[in-house]
């Protein structure tokens, strides 16, 4: 039985970074929605196959690909594989992400560079293998990088997560401006607090961290987004597959909150 919700994405190949679980399988499901096949890039394949099996019911094709996203000479052989799997590539969504609640003065040397090399460093990896093949295959392209409201308006304990993420800003402005002559688009979202096991973790760390309840700490966090409710991994879906459609066309270079109101309360 096909759940399909419209043709926006009809025949597209989207790579989804981080696709196993949380924010990047509701980005999956919702572009097999919208009538996408999608390649997962994961360190996850066996978590990513369930991902796989969601997008094969919807009636689309998937593929999974055991990548870690610091990895350039990983990322390159996926990036190739990917295109021989499912055809010319034309969106891709770098979702993969890390977030450890962890104060400044704490923060290691270690810790901060780690954050960097999976937010930062691996979504400008998957960008620039995935770009140079949209741009041999001429196809009209798009790419939406997942970062954050951190980058913004970041809690205590987000230091090297919410710099890592305003990161990625910077390089998604960039990258709009370089792969505009390609017919190529360059887009972020920055999500508010969604419903995924990074969230569940960063509970139960701040939790301990401040002697208080996981609960407590959600309703805190909730009270400042203006809809005071949690988001749902598809939501930002909706708003990915905007960008990767042709209605997104005419938006490059921006960062869209999809948050609840939490960067405007
Ligand atoms: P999650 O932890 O539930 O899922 C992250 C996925 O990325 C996992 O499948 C994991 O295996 C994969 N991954 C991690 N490191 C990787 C690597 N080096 N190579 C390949 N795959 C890797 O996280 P969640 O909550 O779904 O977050 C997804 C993205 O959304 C992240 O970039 C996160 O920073 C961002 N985000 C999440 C928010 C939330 O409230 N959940 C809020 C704002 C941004």
């Amino acid at each position: 039985m096909s759940s399909r919700t419209d043709d926006r994405l009809d025949g597209a190949h989207v790579v989804v970074t981080g696709g196993a679980r949380g924010i990047g399988r509701g980005i999956a499901v919702r572009c097999a929605r919208s009538g996408a096949d999608v390649s997962l890039f994961d360190l996850r394949p066996d978590v990513a196959a369930e991902t796989a099996e969601r997008v094969r019911e919807i009636g689309r094709d998937a593929a999974v690909f055991e990548v870690d996203v610091t990895d350039e000479a990983a990322v390159s052989e996926a990036v190739d594989d990917a295109r021989e799997g499912l055809g010319a590539i034309d969106g891709l969504v770098n979702n993969a992400g890390i977030q450890q609640a962890i104060p400044l003065l704490e923060t290691s040397e270690a810790e901060w560079d780690r954050h960097f090399d999976v937010n930062a460093k691996g979504s400008f990896l998957v960008a620039k293998h995935v770009a140079k093949r949209m741009i041999a295959d001429e196809v009209a392209g798009s790419i939406v990088n997942v970062s954050s409201v951190g980058a913004e308006r970041p809690f205590p304990g987000q230091g090297a997560y919410g710099a890592s993420k305003a990161a990625v800003l910077a390089f998604t402005t960039v990258l709009a401006k370089e792969l505009a002559e390609h017919d190529i688009t360059v887009n972020a979202v920055k999500p508010g607090t969604v419903d995924t096991p990074m969230v569940q973790q960063w509970l139960t760390e701040r939790a301990e961290q401040h002697d208080t309840s996981e609960d407590r700490l959600l309703a805190e966090a909730l009270d400042d987004h203006i809809l005071d409710r949690i988001g749902q991994p598809e939501e930002v879906g909706h708003a990915v597959v905007l960008l990767l459609s042709e209605e997104g066309d005419w938006i490059t270079g921006e960062s869209i909150a999809v948050d609840g109101g939490y960067l405007k309360a």
